[in-house]
């Protein structure tokens, strides 16, 4: 079987390679720019930009699975193209923002459910995940502050999420791309338990064994501090979606068990295996 894995580089997309590497299986690894990737020994590479109009022949000869990230752009030529070279299924990682209420007409959810509607419309047999809050996104949101020993900012401490080791995502999706068994539905990823964003810090904190302080801003200092790499709306539906989850613990679900035969992992183990991103710089993957 041969696998295309798309966003190899990716934090997802890379632990997806490296499994399916593993298991011995064929993998073709794909990124915008494949001089940036990296690897195991005897994966084979290929330039591909899902949004382009043509020229997907090299990605998709000889694939009988796919692994697919959601892009701005539309994603159609190459699905197109990829159900003529004769792919039998595509394991897509879209967002809850794409069904959430709160996020459901803000951008992230727009993007989402386009990316969705061009997999349903290929014809293509597919598979959606919906993943919860990835712990990976603790060293991207608080991971400077912590490691310079500042404040954690939060306009909505009390805002609940549900943590899911990349692991977890990554296996339940290896295990779509290779068996049929749990192929064709939506399937709801989520980690074992629902954390407000402040009871997250503290587990940071606690696996460095230091209390992590956390300050409120309010809705407008977030948005007046907003990282030039990201776009106001952006922020604006990622504070909205925190905003209606205040109070409300999140629904989880026993996917990542059913389809992995394994419990999904809590935040704790993402956070002791990537210490190291909290204690200093580091180029320790995601
Ligand atoms: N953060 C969360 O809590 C959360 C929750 C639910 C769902 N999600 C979903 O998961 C995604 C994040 O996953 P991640 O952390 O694994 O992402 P990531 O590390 O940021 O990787 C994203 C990958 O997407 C690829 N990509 C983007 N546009 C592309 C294009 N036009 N053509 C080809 N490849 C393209 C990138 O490939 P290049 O190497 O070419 O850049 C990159 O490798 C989000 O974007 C969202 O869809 C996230």
């Amino acid at each position: 079987m041969t696998v295309l894995v798309t966003g190899a580089r990716g934090n997802i997309g890379s632990r997806v390679v490296a499994r399916l590497d593993a298991a011995g299986q064929r993998v073709r690894a794909s990124g915008r720019d494949v001089g940036t990737m990296s690897v195991p020994d005897g994966v084979e590479t290929v330039e591909l930009d899902l949004t382009a109009a043509d020229g997907f022949e090299d990605a998709v000869k000889g694939v009988d699975a796919v692994f697919l990230y959601a892009t701005r752009g539309s994603a159609a030529p190459f699905l197109n193209a990829a159900r003529e070279a004769g792919v039998r299924h595509v394991v897509f990682l879209s967002s809850p923002a794409s069904y959430e209420a709160a996020e459901f007409r803000g951008p992230i959810g727009r993007i989402h459910r386009a990316a969705e509607q061009a997999v349903a419309e290929s014809g293509l047999d597919h598979t959606v995940l919906y993943p919860s809050w990835l712990a990976t996104n603790a060293r991207l949101d608080w991971g400077a502050a912590i490691r310079a020993g500042e404040p954690v900012e939060l306009p909505y401490p009390a805002a609940q999420c549900v943590p899911i080791h990349p692991d977890d995502a990554a296996e339940a999706a290896v295990e779509l791309l290779l068996h049929d068994t749990h192929r064709s539905r939506m399937q709801i990823l989520t980690g074992p338990e629902s954390l407000r964003l402040d009871e997250a810090v503290a587990t940071v904190g606690a696996v460095l064994g230091r209390s992590i302080p956390v300050r409120e801003i309010s809705r407008e200092d977030a948005l007046a501090r907003r990282e030039a790499w990201m776009r106001p709306e952006i922020l604006e539906s990622l504070l909205d979606s925190a905003a209606a989850s205040v109070g409300r613990p999140a629904p989880l679900t026993n996917t990542v068990e059913r389809i992995t035969g394994r419990p999904a992992r809590p935040l704790r183990e993402w956070v002791v295996e990537n210490r190291a991103g909290f204690d200093r710089e580091t180029d320790l993957p995601l």
